[in-house]
This record gives structure tokens, C-alpha cells and sequence, in this order.
């Protein structure tokens, strides 16, 4: 089972107002890609997006799927290196109506289930950035069900292009458990109040669920990226400290306060990472 649109809405439905403080102004809500460590966040979001792009070797008239567009940063993206057409779905009203509200053209999004999602034509690329985390919970995880949920996602996003199309491809990760009681709380923290129902997969988890669907062609992790990338949110967040207390509550607050330092320290840590795939489809 994926999370729930009820779960979804927790994690992406507090408010876009609250997001846009401590976010880019594009609304990237994953990792940013760092290669000297000295970009602006804004610069680094836009390196993400360039990685893949080229692995899912797209062009302009590449029409292209983003399988869980969050706000549309992506699409936005997409738009500006002139591609006509592409498409975005996402579990979020929110994030939705947001990507709506930006009236690009040639971009279609739709609240949608990547299960339920049927499409009229077959596409030529296929982007997917940090969305896998939502599809197996840690229940299902312990019944030692991950691989095979991911391998479904895998299998039906394969259905959706042609053989030889490439899927562009990010995930954060899960690596290693904390040896002490506070990193381990604050980890349960985050997966159970700020993103219910999800948990991160393991690197080994996806390589061996892409089969026999996809050949993964590259792969690169970016755990320090991510690291730079929460500690940026969490900087931004912190100087609107006095107004998210006072339009959203302190509790509001202190949650995200409490799950962007708990990533900062997960990624410095290893307990976690992030992943960057070329997939093509076999
Ligand atoms: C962490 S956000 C990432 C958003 C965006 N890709 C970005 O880079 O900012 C995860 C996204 O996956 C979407 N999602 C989660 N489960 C989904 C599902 N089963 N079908 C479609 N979208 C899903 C959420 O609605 C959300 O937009």
C-alpha cells in the first residue's frame, strides 16, 4: 500500500504559504545536487534538475512523465529548457492546485495514484524525484514485502514508454541505524509524525527491484548534497521562527524544527542518503 492521501496531506498540506518561507522559490521539496559545495541552493536545484534531464535524455519534444511533480519545480524546469509537453501526478490538492496556478504551457498535472494512473499515449522519458519512499510502509517493510512493492512501481512505470526509453531517477535512502536512543527517536519522529506511512528504501532494494524492467546504465549518491540541502531549509525556516509561531502555532514549528535538524544530522551520520539513477528500459 502507498501512503495514504490522508498521509499525504500531512506531509504536503500544512500550508504552500509555510513551505515557500523555507523552501526555494521553485518549491523543490528533495535533495539538491552540490559538485563544488560553494552553489546557492537555488543553483543546486537547478544542477538536480540537469542530471536528470541528461539521464533521461530528454529534448524539447521528449514527452515527458514526473511521477510524484510535488509543487511542479521540476515541470517548471522542463518548461524552461523548452520541452512542449510534459506531464506531472501527485497524491497532493495542494501541490496541484499550486502547479496550476503557475500556468505553463504544454504542462498537464493531475491528482492522481501512479496505480491507478492509465495514460493516453506512451512517453518518451519518464522523472521521478524522491517519491519511491512513499510506496512501502515499515510494516510492510518487516514482512519483507519492499522489494516486491518497488519492483510493481518499477513494472508499471515500464508499461508507460517504449524499450530503450530512460527513466531519470532519485530516491532518498536509508543506510544505517543510529547506535544511540536520541538519533533513533528523532528518526522515528520524522517517519511517523512529518511523513506517516513511508519509509526510505535501501540502495540494494531498488537495484535488485528495477529487474527485470530496467538496466540501470548510472548511479550516483549524493548524501552530503542532501545534508547541504536540509541544512538550508533549516537556516530559512529558523529566521521566520516569530511568524510560523504565530500564524501556525509553536507545535508546528518545533515538529519541523525538531525533523530538519534531525535530517541534517541522519545525512552527516550516514544514516541516511540519496540516490541518482540512468534507468533504461530493457
Ligand atoms: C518529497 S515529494 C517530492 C516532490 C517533487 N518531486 C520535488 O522534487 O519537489 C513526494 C511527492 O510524491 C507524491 N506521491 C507520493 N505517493 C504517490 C503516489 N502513490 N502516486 C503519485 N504521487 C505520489 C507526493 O504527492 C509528492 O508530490
Amino acid at each position: 500500500m502507498t501512503s495514504t492521501q490522508r498521509e499525504i496531506e500531512v506531509s504536503y498540506d500544512v500550508s504552500n504559504e509555510f513551505f515557500e518561507l523555507w523552501l526555494d522559490a521553485d518549491m523543490h521539496y528533495t535533495s539538491a545536487s552540490y559538485h563544488t559545495g560553494d552553489e546557492t541552493l537555488e543553483q543546486a536545484q537547478i544542477q538536480k534538475c540537469d542530471i536528470l534531464y541528461d539521464y533521461a535524455e530528454i529534448t524539447p519534444d521528449t514527452l515527458t512523465l514526473d511521477i510524484g511533480c510535488g509543487w511542479g519545480s521540476n515541470l517548471n524546469y522542463l518548461h524552461g529548457r523548452g520541452v512542449k509537453r510534459a506531464h506531472g501526478i501527485t497524491l497532493s490538492t495542494a501541490q496541484c492546485e499550486w502547479i496550476h496556478a503557475r500556468k505553463l504551457e504544454g504542462v498537464k498535472a493531475i491528482v492522481c495514484d501512479y496505480k491507478d494512473y492509465e495514460p493516453e499515449e506512451k512517453y518518451g522519458a519518464l522523472q521521478s524525484i524522491e517519491m519511491i519512499d512513499h510506496l512501502c510502509s515499515p510494516a510492510q517493510a518487516n514482512k519483507g514485502m519492499a522489494i516486491d512493492i518497488y519492483r510493481q512501481y518499477f513494472k508499471k512505470c515500464a508499461t508507460w514508454v517504449e524499450p530503450g526509453s530512460c527513466f531519470g531517477f532519485q530516491a532518498i535512502l536509508r543506510n544505517r541505524v543510529p547506535r544511540n536512543r536520541k538519533d533513533l527517536a528523532d528518526l522515528a519522529f520524522t517517519a511517523d509524525v512529518i511523513f506517516p506511512g513511508g519509509l526510505n528504501p535501501r540502495l540494494e532494494e531498488l537495484v535488485a527491484a528495477v529487474n527485470p524492467y530496467w538496466e540501470v546504465e548510472e548511479l550516483r549518491t549524493q548524501r552530503v548534497s542532501y545534508g547541504k540541502t536540509t541544512a538550508e531549509w533549516l537556516r530559512r525556516m529558523q529566521q521566520h521562527e516569530a511568524l510560523i509561531r504565530e500564524k501556525w502555532g509553536n507545535e508546528l514549528y518545533d515538529d519541523y524544527d525538531r525533523y530538519l535538524s534531525t535530517c541534517v544530522r541522519a545525512f552527516e551520520n550516514h544514516y541516511s542518503s540519496d540516490v541518482q539513477m540512468k534507468l533504461r528500459k530493457i
